[in-house]
């Protein structure tokens, strides 16, 4: 029997629970597309382990190689491309039509739940649909990968990623709206993130003082101890067993 099938009486309540919920709320991370094939960060073959963060993904590294910071986001945002969205993004696309106050906010730039059809979408750290300027208000779209020869821009800027690099802020309004519909939500569903990388993690820690917490993830992770409950399973196998 798989763990999953173990606990289905368990995910019988849960998904009561959530159908009830007045506000939901959902924070993903990196776990959830790895059914669709893209690596998770920190996970076995998971990016950091070939390159470190500081030559790909910071201010610095970008100003030190920029070719080389594009040459990986080109390779991921054709990896983007080339995945289909999981059972498990599309699960939650499912929710999202169940509920008329439901808010997802992920960490991951893949577009994967736009795709499956998730409409009130927060993109934490950005995503590869667009490219902008480093100096000026310019932006460009990803629909092809970025020609490493064009990389300077007219303007005496740098095309850069549409992405938020360690070392930078979230987008305001996006962070604000995080965190107004975390405080809003009774109900609150964590997927597939190690939640070591703040400020999102807090969104379960820190913002969700009124939600019943669930965590989904095959692992024991940073928030495991922050919430109410944990569901040790991959989210392809969890998440649809939790849509009424
Ligand atoms: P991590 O690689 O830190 O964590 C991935 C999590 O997914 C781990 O806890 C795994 O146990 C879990 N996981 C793996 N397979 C899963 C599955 N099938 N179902 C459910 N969970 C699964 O990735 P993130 O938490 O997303 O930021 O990392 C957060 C941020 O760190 C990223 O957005 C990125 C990185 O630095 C930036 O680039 C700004």
């Amino acid at each position: 029997m798989s763990e999953v099938r173990a606990i289905l009486p368990a995910l019988r309540e849960l998904r009561e629970r959530i159908a009830r919920a007045q506000s939901l709320f959902v924070l993903t991370g990196s776990g959830i597309s790895s059914e669709s094939g893209l690596p998770t960060f920190r996970g076995v073959g998971g990016l950091w382990r070939t390159h470190r963060v500081e030559e790909l993904a910071s201010p610095d590294g970008f100003a030190r190689d920029p070719q080389l910071v594009w040459t990986w986001y080109n390779e991921r945002r054709a990896a983007h491309r080339a995945a289909t969205p999981s059972v498990a993004h599309r699960a939650l696309a499912q929710l999202e039509a169940q509920h008329a106050d439901f808010t997802l906010a992920t960490q991951n730039v893949d577009s994967l739940h736009l795709r499956a059809g998730s409409k009130n979408v927060i993109e934490l750290h950005g995503h590869l649909r667009e490219a902008r300027c480093t100096d000026c208000a310019a932006r460009r779209p990803l629909d092809e990968p970025l020609p490493l020869a064009a990389i300077e821009h007219a303007c005496g800027g740098r095309w850069r990623p549409d992405i938020v690099w360690f070392g930078e802020p979230l987008p305001p309004a996006a962070w604000q709206r995080a965190i107004e519909s975390a405080r809003r939500a009774d109900v609150m569903l964590v997927v597939g993130t190690s939640g070591l990388v703040a400020p999102a993690a807090s969104i379960a820690t820190r913002y969700a003082a009124a939600a019943y917490v669930i965590e989904i993830n095959p692992d024991p992770t940073a928030i495991s101890t922050h919430v109410d409950v944990c569901v040790r399973g991959r989210a392809s196998d969890v998440l649809p067993e939790l849509v009424a």
